[in-house]
């Protein structure tokens, strides 16, 4: 198998904590790459205007493989008093990296598995008829169209004449006519045919692959009959290609009631943007929350691998560090198994589930403590002692 190269991409806050926990697991499972470092984040927004400088770009072209820790964003107006002052006034404005690299490569298709650990604190549970407790082993892996949507980012308050007079071919614009532009904010729900067949194929191919029953569209398309519509008419012309894997269909916010009810009934989700979003951060709450998510960002050409969570500022400085590094180190599976390193993907995974299984290490948000340097006193265990744990089981 080729040698690969890693573009690790730490970024800012607890991004610059958990990133190298991840390469330290990478190398204790005998996974043999090279790794280099990629410059992102708000320190080169404040230095040179860019939170995704061109060398990173480049690095990712070449390399075609990252690990990305988190990125700190900020108000606009808060970026702009943190530019440099000989940059600022010369057209600079913030723009998110994360969102950037997403577009840059066509980052298309999101995959956010949650899983439960057995013996997971955090996990969800339910009371049964007679009254007693169960806890409903969670097993959903959620496909996000990462590129369009409702994130497009097409959007505008006070709309320029053409783009209302656009509008004014729509009989339902006829009551927004007279509505002055100022009080007036658009953001499009943008889908085309081509990402849609990408991201719902994918969702397909993951069911097919990893024995997954259904693949479950969730979307609302007796309201958004064209953009959810297209989601549903794609997915049916999908599915038969996989005539051994059902296609259901629920309704975005049907869905956020039946993940609390029968989370257990769904393996494979498909969603837009927004949508996907909404529905895999529910998710990742019944498994243990941010501490545990993990993402991939996958187009054609280029991967980047990177937990859910942000650069949580407020816990950047703490010495030693608190904050869970399971999340990163999951997406660090993730880019095993998208490099065909399965066995070393499971071995990972099998490591973490013991560490949370004994339940002798868990860092704070594992022990429900709120978050600070006393947690300690408390016996949650640091960031490292976690690693430490996970590599111990290697
Ligand atoms: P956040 O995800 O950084 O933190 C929210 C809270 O979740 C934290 O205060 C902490 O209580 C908990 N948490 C997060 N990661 C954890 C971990 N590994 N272990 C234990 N607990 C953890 O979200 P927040 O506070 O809304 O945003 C902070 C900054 O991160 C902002 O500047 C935001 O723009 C940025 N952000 C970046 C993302 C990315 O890089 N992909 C994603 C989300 C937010
Ligand atoms: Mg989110």
């Amino acid at each position: 198998m080729a040698r690969h190269t890693v573009v690790t991409m730490p970024g800012d806050g607890i991004g610059r904590t958990v990133l190298p926990e991840s390469i330290r697991v990478l190398r204790a499972v005998g996974f043999d790459a090279d790794y280099v470092h990629g410059d992102i984040g708000w320190d080169f927004w404040a230095s040179e205007g860019n939170a995704l400088p061109e060398r990173t770009v480049e690095l990712l072209a070449k390399h075609k493989l990252g690990l990305f820790g988190a990125i700190t964003s900020k108000p606009r107006k808060e970026a702009d008093a943190e530019l440099r002052p000989e940059l600022r006034g010369k057209g600079y404005s913030y723009f998110s990296p994360i969102v950037g690299m997403r577009q840059r490569f066509n980052l298309d298709i999101c995959v956010r598995p949650c899983r439960s650990f057995v013996g997971n604190s955090l996990n969800f549970v339910r009371r049964t008829a007679s009254g007693g407790i169960e806890e409903p082993k969670v097993d959903a892996v959620i496909f996000r169209q990462n590129t369009e949507g409702s994130y497009a980012g097409i959007e505008w308050t006070d709309p320029p004449p053409a783009v209302r007079e656009a509008l004014g071919l729509h009989p339902k614009y006829k009551v927004f006519a007279d509505v002055p532009g100022k009080d007036m904010a658009i953001s499009l729900r943008l889908v085309t045919r081509k990402a849609t067949n990408r991201i719902i194929d994918a969702a397909f191919a993951h069911a097919r692959k990893h024995g997954y029953k259904s693949v479950t569209v969730c979307e609302k398309p007796n309201v958004l009959r064209e953009t959810s519509g297209m989601f549903e008419d794609e997915a049916r012309k999908v599915k038969e290609k996989y005539p051994e894997i059902q296609l259901w269909s629920t309704n975005i916010d049907a869905q956020m009631m039946w993940l609390t009810k029968n989370p257990e009934d769904y393996g494979v989700l498909v969603a837009e943007n927004l949508f996907g979003d909404i529905i895999s951060d529910a998710f990742a709450g019944l498994v243990g929350g941010l501490g545990f998510a993990c993402s991939g960002n996958i187009g054609s050409d280029v991967a980047v691998f990177e937990p859910t969570h942000g650069s949580a500022p407020k816990y950047a400085e703490l010495d030693p560090p608190i904050v869970n590094p399971i999340a990163m180190i999951l997406s660090a599976v993730m880019l095993l198994e998208y490099v065909g390193e399965g066995e070393k993907a499971t071995r990972v995974r099998n490591a973490v589930a013991a560490v949370v299984k004994e339940g002798k290490v868990r860092t704070y948000d594992m022990a429900r403590l709120p978050g600070g340097a006393q947690v300690f006193a408390k016996g949650a265990a640091t960031t490292g002692q976690m690693t430490d744990a996970i590599v111990a089981h290697l």
